[in-house]
């Protein structure tokens, strides 16, 4: 059902854990599987210098929160905003359609931290 992306991916995900130096926290959940994503973002000067990830989750779940860390890194803050679950998708090689919620939830993950970040300004 998986790509073989998804699974290299999920077996040797990047950037997992806490980031105790965070400064944006995004925690976010969906109802119908359960799941729960934690993104920790370190921004300095508008970038993000440091990105991890906290998810209990489907191995799309755990796939998509790494690849979204890549992405992010380096990222000002308002490019970081325009990251779409379907970047999220195309770096993962595609996702089965059931599949597709555990990208948008990285999507809203991101978007939570950058906000929390926003209110600690
Ligand atoms: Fe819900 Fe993957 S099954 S996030």
């Amino acid at each position: 059902m998986y790509t073989d992306k998804v699974m290299e991916i999920f077996s040797t995900p990047k950037n997992v854990g806490e980031l105790k130096d965070a400064n944006g926290i995004g925690n976010v959940g969906n109802a119908s599987c359960g799941d729960i994503m934690k993104i920790f973002l370190r921004i300095e000067n508008n970038i993000i210098q440091d990105v991890s990830f906290l998810t209990f989750g489907c191995a799309a779940a755990i796939a998509s929160s790494s690849a979204a860390t890549e992405i992010i890194k380096g990222m000002t803050v308002e490019n970081a905003l325009k990251v779409t679950n379907k970047q999220v998708v195309e770096a993962l090689g595609g996702l089965p359609q059931q599949k597709i919620h555990c990208s948008v939830l990285v999507e809203q993950a991101i978007k939570a931290a950058i906000a929390d970040y926003k209110t600690r300004l």
